[in-house]
C-alpha cells in the first residue's frame, strides 16, 4: 500500500497527461471557442459563471489532472481521467471487489435462537433491539448526507466515483439491518422509530442532522473560507465520528454475542457492514488530509478547537448509548470498558486528520476487536476478507 505522502503526490505520468494542452486549445478554430460541456460541478457561485457561455468566456481545453480539486475545482467533473487522486479510485475498486448482499446470509440459526425463551438472556435482547433500533436509521441518513449533500460540493471525480459506490453500499447495509429485522420478526414500528423515541439514540442523531442540513441546504455553496470549513467539518463528523466513533459500540456488542456462537447470522452481517464503513472512514480521512493539504488557511486554530470539542461530544454521546445499552455486564463486556475504547478509537480519528491525542495512554480493553477489525491493522484485515469473500468462503467465529 502506498504512504500517505505518495498517496497524495499527482503521479508524474498524471500531471503530464493533459499539460500540453493549453497551447492546442489556442490553436482550434473559433467555432470551438467555447465553454466544454461540462455539468456544473459544485454549483459554487464561480462555476455557474464559468459554465454559462460569455463573451469572456476560456477557449475549451482538455482537463490537466494538475488542475483537480477536491473542491471549487474548475476541471470538469465528468472526466474521471486523467487521474490525478489515484488513492480514491483504489479505494473504489476495493470496495467493489468487497460486494456482498445480506440476503446471502443465512439467519435460520438466527431465527431458532430469537424465538427460543431460553436462548438468549433479556440482557442480550435489549443490546439486538437497541443495536438496530440505531442502525435501521443511521445508514439512511448516511446515505443522505451523501447523495444531498456531501456529492456535489466534491469537484473531484475519482472522489465521487467512490461516493457513489458508497452510498449504494449504505442502501445494503440499510437492507442488512431491515432483513435482520424482518427475520427475527421484530416490531418494525418499535425498531425504525426508536431514533425518535430512544433518548441515547435521538441524542446522537440530533449531535448528527445539523451537519447534514447545512450542506444539504441549496442556497448553501463553497468557495468561501467560511463555507468551507463547514463542508470540512460535516466531513470530518461523518467519517471520524459518525462512522468512525458512533458505529463501534454497536459493532462491538453484535460481535461479541457472535464471538460466543449467538446471532452469527447477525453478527456476520456486521462483520461485512464493518468492513465496509472500515473503508468509508477511511476513504473520508483521506478525503479530509486532501482537502486540507489544498485549502491550508481553513486548518485555524479556532477551527481545531471546534472540531476537538466535537470529538469530545460524540465520545460522551457514544458512550451514553453504551450505558444505556448495557445496564449490567453481559457478554464479558460492561459500559465503562466502554470509555476506553471509546477515548482510545477517538485519538485513533484525531491523529489520522492530524489533531493531537484527545486522551493520551487509553489502551484498547478489546484486543479481539483487533483481530477483526484493529485499527491498526485495518488494510490487512480487508485484503484477507476480500479474498475469503470472493472464494465465497464463510466468516468463521471461532
Ligand atoms: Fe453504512
Ligand atoms: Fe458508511
Amino acid at each position: 500500500m502506498l504512504t500517505w505522502d505518495e498517496e497524495v503526490k499527482p503521479s508524474s505520468q498524471n500531471t503530464t497527461a493533459g499539460g500540453s494542452q493549453h497551447n492546442h486549445a489556442a490553436a482550434v478554430p473559433s467555432a470551438f471557442e467555447q465553454p466544454a460541456l461540462q455539468t456544473v460541478a459544485s454549483a459554487s457561485a464561480a462555476q455557474v459563471a464559468a459554465a454559462q457561455p460569455s463573451a469572456s468566456a476560456a477557449p475549451y481545453q482538455r482537463v490537466n489532472a494538475a488542475d483537480k480539486r477536491i473542491i471549487n475545482a474548475k476541471t470538469d467533473v465528468n472526466q474521471l481521467v486523467p487521474f490525478k487522486y489515484k488513492w480514491a479510485w483504489e479505494k473504489y475498486l476495493a470496495t467493489c471487489a468487497n460486494h456482498w448482499m445480506p440476503q446471502e446470509v443465512n439467519m435460520t440459526r438466527d431465527i431458532a435462537l430469537w424465538k427460543d425463551p431460553n436462548g438468549l438472556t433479556e440482557d442480550e435482547r435489549r443490546i439486538v433491539k437497541r443495536n438496530l433500533g440505531f442502525f435501521v436509521t443511521a445508514d439512511s441518513l448516511a446515505a443522505n448526507n451523501i447523495v444531498l449533500g456531501t456529492y456535489r460540493h466534491i469537484t473531484a471525480p475519482e472522489c465521487r466515483q467512490f461516493l457513489l459506490r458508497q452510498a449504494f453500499e449504505e442502501a445494503i447495509h440499510t437492507h442488512a439491518y431491515q432483513y435482520i429485522v424482518e427475520s427475527l420478526g421484530l416490531d418494525e414500528g418499535e425498531i425504525f422509530n426508536a431514533y425518535n423515541e430512544v433518548k441515547s439514540i435521538r441524542d446522537k442523531d440530533e449531535f448528527l442532522i445539523p451537519f447534514i442540513e447545512a450542506i444539504m441546504d441549496p442556497d448553501f455553496h463553497t468557495g468561501t473560507p467560511e463555507n468551507d470549513q463547514t463542508l470540512l467539518k460535516s466531513l470530518i463528523v461523518f467519517a471520524c465520528l459518525m462512522e468512525g466513533l458512533f458505529f463501534y459500540v454497536g459493532f462491538t456488542q453484535i460481535l461479541a454475542l457472535g464471538r460466543q456462537n449467538k446471532m452469527t447470522g447477525a453478527a456476520e452481517q456486521y462483520q461485512y457492514i464493518l468492513r465496509d464503513e472500515s473503508m468509508h472512514c477511511n476513504f473520508g480521512i483521506d478525503l479530509i488530509n486532501q482537502l486540507k493539504l489544498e485549502n491550508p488557511h481553513l486548518w485555524t486554530p479556532e477551527f481545531k478547537e471546534e472540531i476537538k470539542g466535537l470529538f469530545q461530544k460524540a465520545v460522551e454521546l457514544e458512550y451514553a448509548y453504551a450505558e444505556d445499552t448495557m445496564p449490567r455486564g453481559v457478554l464479558g463486556l460492561n459500559a465503562s470498558m466502554f470509555k476506553s475504547y471509546l477515548r482510545y478509537i477517538a485519538n485513533r480519528r484525531a491523529t489520522q486528520i492530524g489533531l493531537e491525542a484527545l486522551f493520551p495512554n487509553e489502551e484498547n480493553p478489546f484486543p479481539w476487536m483487533s483481530e477483526m477489525i484493529d485499527l491498526k491493522k485495518e488494510r490487512n484485515f480487508f485484503e484477507t476478507r476480500v479474498i475469503e469473500y470472493q472464494s465465497g468462503g464463510a466468516l468463521s467465529w471461532d
